[in-house]
């Protein structure tokens, strides 16, 4: 049977990552795509070559075009500029915009079906780049953030507890950014809510280290991004789509009227399947939480406007 293909544009730290993850599962042909001569090409190779050690024998191809592209299920997305040490995410808007424009249109030409998943930051506001330039259906232009953000926290938890990360599970809401909103009262350890395992202020520290996640990051590397986590979260999406899970996942997508949010991209839990972002789930929030997704969302909404007007 012809596995399903996987573009994954944007050959640096989290595209060859993604690439090397999706390469590991054995069930997907993946293209990679740069414009950078060789990198796409080497890095194929070289992952490749993993395959006889590792046990796949998956298809990967390096390209700097987008022919290979033609009939792609999904495309990750994550070129663009990284940020440096001190530098916020929304700083990478104008760039990366001209960027993400360039590549959705390429991938669309050619797999009109196509489910985008976006990486590139700014990353709500990249999500709505790409649904104008597309066209696609709402269901089919995705942000990866949320999963990352909530990987973020389950770790911190986790280690917080010393239990293992995956008894943890967290809900991480909003935009990717500095007013992202962590959800304590979805937080859960074994089944049991988070509030009754540790104090106020630690689990406090934790929602900050967590909004600030990405940055501390930064500050470590100093030339570039996280990519282990990013990757990894972009490949359970993946998955979540391929194996038409239904999996409630947070992630970045156009809200319609949804937590009484209008037009506007943000982290919301959705299910994901087969068909993409197949519905936006609504949890009861309290009035705390629903007016810190409403001031996200504004963020976010003032960043899409100054895209649009750089778009024009
Ligand atoms: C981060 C980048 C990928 O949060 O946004 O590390």
């Amino acid at each position: 049977m012809k596995k399903p293909k996987i573009t994954v544009v944007g050959a640096g730290n989290v595209g060859g990552t993604t690439a090397q993850r999706l390469a590991e599962k054995d069930a997907y042909e993946v293209v990679l795509v740069d414009i950078v001569e060789g990198i796409p090409q080497g890095k194929a190779l070289d992952i490749s070559q993993a395959g006889p050690v590792c046990g796949y024998s998956t298809r990967v191809v390096g390209t700097n075009g987008y022919d290979e592209t033609a009939g792609s299920s999904v495309a990750v997305i994550t070129s663009g500029i990284p940020r440096k040490p001190g530098m916020s995410r929304d700083e990478l808007l104008s760039t990366n915009a001209k960027i993400v424009k360039s590549v959705v249109s390429e991938l669309v030409a050619r797999s009109p079906e196509i489910i985008l998943i976006l990486v590139t930051n700014p990353l709500d506001a990249m999500v709505h780049v790409a649904r104008r330039v597309s066209g696609l259906p709402k269901t089919k232009v995705i942000g990866m953030a949320g999963v990352l953000d909530s990987a973020r926290m389950r770790t911190f938890i986790a280690a917080e507890l010393g239990v293992p990360g995956h008894e943890v599970q967290a809900m991480v809401l909003g935009g990717h950014g500095d007013t992202m909103v962590p959800l304590p009262r979805y937080t859960t350890v074994r089944g049991k809510p988070v509030s009754d395992l540790m104090t106020k202020d630690r689990l406090n520290a934790i929602v900050k280290r967590t909004r600030d996640g990405g940055a501390e990051i930064v500050g470590l590397l100093k030339t570039g991004s996280a990519f282990y986590a990013p990757s990894a979260s972009a490949v359970d999406m993946v998955e979540a789509i391929h194996k038409d899970e239904k999996r409630v996942m947070p992630c970045a997508v156009l809200c319609e009227g949804e937590y009484g949010l209008k037009d506007v991209v943000v982290g919301v839990p959705v299910k994901i399947g087969r068909g993409g972002a197949e519905e936006i789930v609504e949890y009861e929030l309290t009035q705390e939480e629903r007016a810190a997704l409403n001031s996200s969302a504004g963020a976010v909404r003032e960043l899409c406007a100054a895209v649009d007007r750089l778009m024009g």
